[in-house]
C-alpha cells in the first residue's frame, strides 16, 4: 500500500485561549492511498474544510503533522511549502475562482506559468480533451456555463500533474445533471493519471461514488468505511 498523504495527530483550534475557541479538528490520524478516491462527509461546521485546507498546506495546524510522500509539510519553510503545494496538490473549490480577465487557456496554464515551467502540451491536450473543454479555450470564463467553468477549474487543478486533488464541494453550485457530468470527468481524469482525490461533500449520492468514506462529526473523524 503506497501512501499519497498521511496525517499524524493533526488538530486545529481556532481562536485558541479565547472565549470563542473552536476545536474544529480533533487529533486525527488518516492515511490516503495513491490513486484512490475519498469522500469526506459531515454536517455544516463539522470541520470538513478545515481538514481539507490542512491537507493542502493552505493553513497551519495547532498540533500534529501532515506528510506528503516523505515531506513533513508544516516543517517546510514558507517557500518550500508553497512550491510543494503548487506542484503536488490541485485544488477545486465550490466557487470556481477563475480569473475573469484571462482566457480559459490562460486560466488553465496559470499554475505552470507561475512556476516558470514549460507547459507539457501533450498532457495539456489530454486534460482538455478528457474534460471536453477544447471548444472553450479561447473564450473568457464569463462566456461559460457553471459546469463548463468548473471543468476549467478542474483542468487548472490538474495541469501541474499533482499527485493529490483536493475538492471542496466542487459540484455545490451545479444542478444535479451538470454536477454528475463534472464529477464523472473529475473521477475519470484523476483515475487516468493515478491521482488521489479527496472530495468534500454534503451529498450522500456523491459520497457513495467514493472508494473510501471519511465521516466528520463536530471535529471528530468518527468513521472511516471501506465502500
Ligand atoms: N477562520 C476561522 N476562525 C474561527 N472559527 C472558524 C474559522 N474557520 C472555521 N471556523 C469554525 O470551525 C468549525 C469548522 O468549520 P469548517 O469550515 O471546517 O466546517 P465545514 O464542515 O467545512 O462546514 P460547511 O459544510 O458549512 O462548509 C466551525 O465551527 C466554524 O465556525
Ligand atoms: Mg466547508
Amino acid at each position: 500500500m503506497k501512501l499519497a498523504l498521511e496525517t499524524k495527530g493533526l488538530a486545529k483550534t481556532y481562536l485558541a485561549g479565547t472565549p470563542q475557541e473552536v476545536q474544529a479538528l480533533k487529533p486525527t490520524n488518516l492515511q490516503f492511498e495513491v490513486g484512490k478516491f475519498y469522500a469526506v462527509i459531515g454536517k455544516s461546521g463539522s470541520g470538513k474544510s478545515t481538514l481539507l485546507h490542512l491537507l493542502g498546506a493552505l493553513d497551519t495546524p495547532t498540533a500534529g503533522e501532515v506528510w506528503i510522500g516523505d515531506e513533513n509539510v508544516y516543517e517546510l519553510n514558507d517557500r518550500d511549502r508553497a512550491r510543494l503545494r503548487r506542484r503536488r496538490i490541485g485544488f477545486v473549490f465550490q466557487a470556481y475562482n477563475l480569473l475573469m480577465e484571462h482566457s480559459v487557456r490562460e486560466n488553465i496554464t496559470l499554475p505552470v506559468d507561475l512556476d516558470g515551467r514549460d507547459l507539457d502540451e501533450e498532457y495539456f491536450d489530454k486534460i482538455v480533451d478528457s474534460l471536453d473543454i477544447r471548444d472553450q479555450l479561447h473564450k473568457y470564463p464569463m462566456q461559460l456555463s457553471g459546469g463548463e467553468q468548473q471543468r476549467v477549474a478542474i483542468a487548472r487543478a490538474l495541469i501541474s500533474r499533482p499527485n493529490i486533488v483536493l475538492a471542496d464541494e466542487p459540484t455545490g453550485n451545479l444542478d444535479t445533471k451538470n454536477g454528475e457530468i463534472v464529477l464523472d470527468l473529475l473521477i475519470s481524469t484523476a483515475k487516468a493519471f493515478n491521482q488521489t482525490v479527496i472530495l468534500v461533500t454534503h451529498d450522500l449520492d456523491i459520497a457513495s461514488r467514493a472508494e473510501r468514506l471519511i465521516v466528520i462529526d463536530n471535529g471528530f473523524v468518527s468513521a472511516e468505511h471501506q465502500l
